[in-house]
């Protein structure tokens, strides 16, 4: 499946180049703007960000690979981060793995069946001090435990 920017999202990208003194430094940018109206970065992707910004497809595959918040898989409506390094593990976050797994039916990687929810577990969020913690879209929660996670996914709307 090809993937081109909207428009107005091709408008955004060459204001955002023009930013810089070199095309190629724009490149985080681009992928997040291709992350916002695809959800994910896909092989296209790449290759259509490699050509606008004169990148060969290699160098951006390894910064999409380098960076876990680069989704390389469609994922769902709301994307769960879990935190597995050392304090978040200490403090139990296999336990919200496991319930991760159970409630939403769908494994690391996966999309729940409503289409709702996805989850993956990643390095450190550096907010070991409400370990254990997950972010959930853009916001972090802590301290947590299987029902107040429970609770969380209760409230998200949509
Ligand atoms: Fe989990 Fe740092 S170890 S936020």
């Amino acid at each position: 499946m090809s993937f081109e920017y909207t428009p107005e999202n091709l408008t955004k990208l060459q204001e955002m180049v023009g930013r810089y003194r070199v095309k190629r430094a724009a490149l985080l940018p681009a992928l997040n703007l291709a992350q916002q109206q695809l959800g994910y970065i896909s092989p296209e992707v790449e290759d259509y960000v490699a050509g606008l910004l004169n990148v060969p497809v290699v160098d951006v595959h390894e910064v999409v690979t380098f960076y876990t918040l680069y989704k390389q898989r469609p994922s769902g409506r709301h994307h769960i981060r879990l935190c597995r390094n050392i304090s978040c593990w200490l403090r139990g976050s296999e336990s919200i793995e496991g319930y991760l797994n159970q409630s939403l039916g769908a494994g690391e990687g996966e999309v729940s069946q409503d289409g709702r929810f996805s989850w993956e577990k990643v390095e450190c969020l550096g907010a070991c001090e409400i370990a254990p913690m997950l972010q959930l879209d853009d916001d972090y929660y802590g301290s947590l435990t299987r029902e107040k996670v429970e609770e969380i996914l209760k409230n998200v709307k949509d």
